[in-house]
């Protein structure tokens, strides 16, 4: 089993920021979980959707250590398939037989990959991932972002790409 595990979330696999998870995953040769092809519904509070496939996925993503959440920007959020991702956590919080399951996000680091048409992420964005890392007792190991305003242009990115990948590889 790898020590590390990506999460997309994005309207397109191939897209943009599927293509940087790619370049990434291939290096650290580890599994990108495409959000979209899993049946997860919003939040419920009466919990009628926990039959759902988050609660597998989620057995299985917490069998790994570094979490990457991969996201791009829509509306200086984060996309709706990760939104509805995330929210779903809740269910750790507040169903009783699953806080050992939430307890176990705990100690693990979330990583955040991301691509825009801006040069800079957002506050509002990484906000929602590392405080959400801190509030669940998770790690904050780092993020990655691309301006993609004239397509998908690694090169000037290079560096920084090196630099995230070395930064799991050494975790
Ligand atoms: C619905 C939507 C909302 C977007 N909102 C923003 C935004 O708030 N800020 C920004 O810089 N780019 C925004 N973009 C541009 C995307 O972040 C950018 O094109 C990204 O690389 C798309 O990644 P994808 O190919 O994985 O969808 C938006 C794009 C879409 C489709």
């Amino acid at each position: 089993m790898q020590k590390t595990v990506a999460v997309i979330g994005s309207a397109r696999r191939e897209g943009n920021t599927g293509k940087l998870i790619d370049m990434i995953a291939k290096v650290l040769t580890i599994e990108v979980i495409d959000l979209n092809t899993k049946n997860i519904s919003a939040f419920d509070y009466e919990h009628k959707n926990i039959e759902d496939d988050f609660l597998p996925l989620m057995d299985h993503i917490l069998q790994h250590d570094n979490i990457i959440f991969v996201s791009p920007v829509y509306w200086f959020s984060m996309s709706a398939p990760m939104k509805i991702f995330i929210d779903r956590f809740s269910d750790f919080l507040a169903v009783e037989d699953l806080k050992p399951q939430g307890r176990a996000l705990r100690g693990k680091v979330g990583y955040v990959v991301a691509t825009s048409i801006s040069k800079e992420i957002d506050d509002s964005f990484l906000d929602a991932f590392t405080k959400t890392f801190d509030y669940l007792g998770m790690g904050y190991g780092g993020c990655i972002h691309i301006n993609c305003e004239n397509g998908f242009q690694v090169d000037s990115y290079q560096n920084d790409i090196n630099n995230f990948i070395a930064k799991l590889q050494s975790s």
